[in-house]
């Protein structure tokens, strides 16, 4: 990976006599979308504050292209979409991402971009009037201006409803295809499954994966769900493959990768006793599960 946009490493925190970043190292391409993943109070708005200058780390370094945290060029070329967004209540739309735009310094088409987040009815209503999902749709419109290098989600779909997160994910995407790399704090497992490139996942200050869910899934060596639906007898189906009957007429198996098409060569070789296949590779709450609660070593 030549083309970093964030390089995090060996990053050190204490808070107190607590370690709440524990050697954390991780580095994102521009326009990767990377999923941060973790328990409640594993630091992941710590990292994100970290990245952001806005706490000071105790140990290892943290460039956004070559640029120090909190250093102007650092803060031009960085967006950040906190936890609880807040906004000043008695501005609207339009006026809060305009004060935004010029202090940032960003030419900003601003009524473009409110209707790019879907605010276009609400740009001259008092923010505090919006709400939850309009708030974080105006702070993701704030996220958008100025074309960053970075942009950092913290539980960015939060209190949205089901649209609303796929026009944040869309949004997301198109961050991603301008070559913004995206981090995105996140406890909706599903989400981001279909919707990152990587998956990052901490625990209790650590970073215990890394990598494609691919990649993932094989490392941890989950395995592998097949469900054979009998054409007649799942009695007989359940005898000769040694699963587990599920229902009335299917069969449940559970395989490594490495014996995966072993398993499927002995189901084809059954013919017509065998009606359908169906095959479940884990998913990421699984290896959610693995990684997250496993025993650190
Ligand atoms: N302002 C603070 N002062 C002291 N300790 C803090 C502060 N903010 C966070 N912590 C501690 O740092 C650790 C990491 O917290 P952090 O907020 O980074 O977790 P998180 O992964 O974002 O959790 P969540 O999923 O709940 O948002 C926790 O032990 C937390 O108690
Ligand atoms: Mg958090």
């Amino acid at each position: 990976m030549t083309d970093k946009a964030l390089s995090i490493d060996h990053v050190l925190k204490d808070r107190g006599k607590t370690r709440v970043l524990d050697d954390i190292t991780l580095s994102l391409a521009s326009g990767q979308r990377v999923a941060l993943l973790g328990h409640n109070g594993a630091g992941k708005s710590t990292l994100i504050k970290s990245i952001l200058g806005l706490t000071p780390i105790n140990g290892g370094t943290i460039r956004i292209g070559e640029a120090t945290p909190g250093s102007a060029q650092a803060r031009r070329e960085t967006a950040y979409l906190p936890e609880a967004v807040s906004f000043h209540p008695a501005l609207t739309g339009r006026e809060q991402l305009t004060l935004f735009a010029k202090l940032s310094g960003a030419k900003a088409d601003v009524p473009g971009l409110l209707e790019r987040v879907g605010l276009s009815d609400a740009l001259d209503r008092r923010i505090g009037a919006y709400s939850k999902g309009m708030r974080q749709r105006l702070g993701l419109a704030q996220v958008l201006l100025g074309q960053p290098k970075v942009a950092l989600l913290d539980e960015p779909t939060s209190g949205l409803d089901p649209i609303s997160r796929q026009d944040l994910y869309a949004i997301i995407d198109e961050l991603a295809a301008q070559g913004t790399a995206v981090l995105i704090a996140s406890h909706a497992l599903t989400e981001v499954e279909a919707r990152t490139d990587l998956i990052a996942i901490m625990r209790k200050g650590q970073m215990v994966a890394d990598d494609t869910l691919n990649n993932l899934s094989a490392l941890a060596g989950l395995p592998i769900r097949l469900k054979v639906r009998a054409s007649v007898n799942a009695d007989a189906l359940a005898a000769e493959l040694g699963g587990s009957r599920i229902n009335g007429a299917s069969v449940e198996l559970l395989c490594s990768p490495a014996d995966k098409m072993e398993a499927l060569r002995r189901i084809a070789g059954m013919g017509d006793a065998v009606a359908d296949v169906e095959m479940t590779p884990p998913n990421l709450e699984d290896l959610y599960r693995h990684y997250a609660q496993e025993e650190l070593k």
